[in-house]
């Protein structure tokens, strides 16, 4: 198959899914056009041809699923027996059925999913475990699997001659539900730049006040932590400390990235 555009499809609050994406598009190689749904559904339906297009979707693995935001947005990505590849990225614990849901997802909406990879990322609410990953080796293997997707593209005849992979994960999904760990602002740092204000993808911290978060709008999504110029944004709870502390004991044991072809 001759695959000249490939479309990348990603929700990213703290960047390390867009790194992989990224990584793996490049060794892909081709035309790369991004829709980062992170902060807003995409402007209108993305509909994708069979003939020279590939999809990368890529999303972070919130409690086991991917986060709600970007289920709605792949609703609006649509194939006609395009191929793709679904890609999660998860913060060392585990992806649990994050990367069926994705791959589901895009065969129902007339993707072929002829490959999927689980990746590891700094985890955005606990940031001492998987801290600084991805790292090199991580984005050496994101390259290799990149490689291996063009040279599967390359030798099949077309989309009908791809593989079809069995990814981990279990049906019906994980129950999803929110983690309680929303990020303040401390207001003797805070300069009222409005970068979080702008950047947070829940329109959960309001121009008014923003070293206050709306609770019942905030996914925990740890953007505003790691966007805030100033440090002022963290997530002051008293149950923070021995949660992570306990979070950490658990889950620093390093993971390796895993791929499905
Ligand atoms: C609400 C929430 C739930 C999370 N749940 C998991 C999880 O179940 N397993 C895991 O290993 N990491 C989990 N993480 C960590 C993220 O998957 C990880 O930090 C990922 O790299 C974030 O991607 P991003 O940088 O593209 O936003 C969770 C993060 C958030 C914000
Ligand atoms: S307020 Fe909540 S949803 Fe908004 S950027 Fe911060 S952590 Fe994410
Ligand atoms: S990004 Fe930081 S300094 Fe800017 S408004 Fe938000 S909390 Fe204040």
């Amino acid at each position: 198959m001759n695959i000249t555009d490939i479309h990348v499809v990603y929700f990213s609050a703290t960047y390390t899914t867009r790194t992989i994406v990224r990584e793996i598009a490049k060794a892909i190689g081709g035309n790369i056009i991004e829709h980062d749904i992170t902060n807003a559904l995409p402007e209108s339906e993305i509909r994708l041809s069979g003939d020279n297009s590939m999809l990368i979707v890529g999303a972070p693995v919130y409690v086991g699923r991917i986060p709600e935001a970007a289920a709605e947005a792949l609703k609006m990505v649509h194939g006609n027996n395009t191929p793709a590849v679904a890609v999660c990225v998860y913060g060392n614990r585990d992806y649990d059925d994050a990367l069926l849901e994705i791959k589901d997802t895009l065969n129902g909406n007339g993707f072929h999913t002829f490959a999927a990879g689980a990746f590891i990322g700094r985890h955005c609410i606990f940031p001492k475990v998987a801290e600084g990953r991805p790292d090199a080796a991580d984005l050496e293997k994101a390259a290799a699997f990149g490689k291996r997707c063009a040279q599967l593209l390359a030798d099949a005849a077309g989309t009908d001659a791809l593989g079809n992979p069995e990814v981990k994960g279990n049906r019906p999904y994980r129950e999803a539900h929110k983690v309680p760990m929303c990020p303040t602002g401390d207001k003797n740092t805070c300069t009222k730049c409005m970068t979080c204000v702008r950047l947070c993808p829940a329109g959960a911290i309001s121009e008014s006040d923003p070293c206050s978060t709306d609770t019942s709008k905030c996914i925990a999504c740890g953007r505003c932590v790691v966007v805030c110029p100033h440090g002022s944004r963290a997530i002051y709870l008293p149950a923070y400390a021995e949660a992570a502390a306990k979070f950490t004991a658990a889950f620093s044991a390093r993971r390796e990235p895993e791929t499905f072809f």
